[in-house]
């Protein structure tokens, strides 16, 4: 792929200034400064650098953030900064965008991506991921509210009672749930449900990817391949 527009691929502006930054000697492939916009770079696990900030060649961008409390994941925030300005420019412009939602009080694991068909899998019904959430309660969770979220509550909107797949106490205020649907605001009124209230909530884990203890809050990691294994999306 030629540099020029390999730049505009990873979010680095028009080709016109791709080439700008070519010229000015501002771009190195694989660790070599390289000023041709036009060359032809083999993009088999290519690292490219920008001012210094190394790139992988990411043919869709798959990533993890840490959320934070206080941003909105969604595109348009109305209250709160949107979860995608934590990410560097050349990622948002890619048109990046969560995959799923999380509240804006919600933190934890969440995944980003342009990859239309990641997007799709883990957001199917069918698929039925599960996603963890670590639940911190109003009031000491007890073995009523565990085999209530287990058997199914009824939420308001429904015709039928939504079960947890797995459901268990961690603490007198902490509840682990994990569930297989995504329903709006789906913890909270669950454990509503039961009688008690959600206070914080933080996700875990989504399939089998847990959120990696050094990730900050706010910090983004790309996903790698074996991260990509664990959501059942490479063999
Ligand atoms: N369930 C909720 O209630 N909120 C979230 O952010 C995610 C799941």
């Amino acid at each position: 792929m030629q540099l020029e527009r390999l730049l505009q691929k990873h979010g680095f502006g028009t080709r016109k200034g791709c080439r700008g930054l070519i010229r000015h000697e501002r771009v190195a492939v694989n660790g070599q400064i390289c000023d041709d916009p036009f060359a032809e770079i083999d993009t088999d696990g290519l690292v490219f650098t920008v001012d210094g900030v190394d790139w992988p060649y990411a043919e869709f961008a798959c990533l993890m953030l840490h959320k934070p409390a206080g941003y909105e994941c969604s595109r348009k925030p109305m209250h709160h900064p949107s979860v995608l300005t934590l990410l560097p420019i050349q990622l948002r412009e890619r048109d990046v965008q969560p995959i799923g939602r999380l509240d804006e009080d919600t933190t934890g694991l969440l995944l980003i991506t342009d990859d239309g068909q990641l997007n799709h899998m883990l957001s199917s019904a069918k698929r039925k991921v599960p996603k963890v959430y670590l639940a911190t309660t109003k009031h000491p969770v007890d073995q009523d509210q565990i085999d209530q979220l287990l058997a199914g509550v009824l939420l308001n909107d429904e015709l039928e009672p939504v079960a947890a797949a797995g459901a268990e106490m961690v603490g007198e205020n902490l509840l682990r749930l994990t569930l297989t649907g995504g329903k709006y605001h789906q913890v909270k009124r669950m454990v509503a449900a039961t009688g008690n209230r959600v206070e914080a909530l933080h996700r875990e884990m989504v399939g089998e990817l847990s959120l990696p203890a050094d990730l900050n809050p706010g910090e983004w990691r790309w996903l790698a391949e074996v991260d990509l294994q664990k959501l059942g999306y490479l063999p």
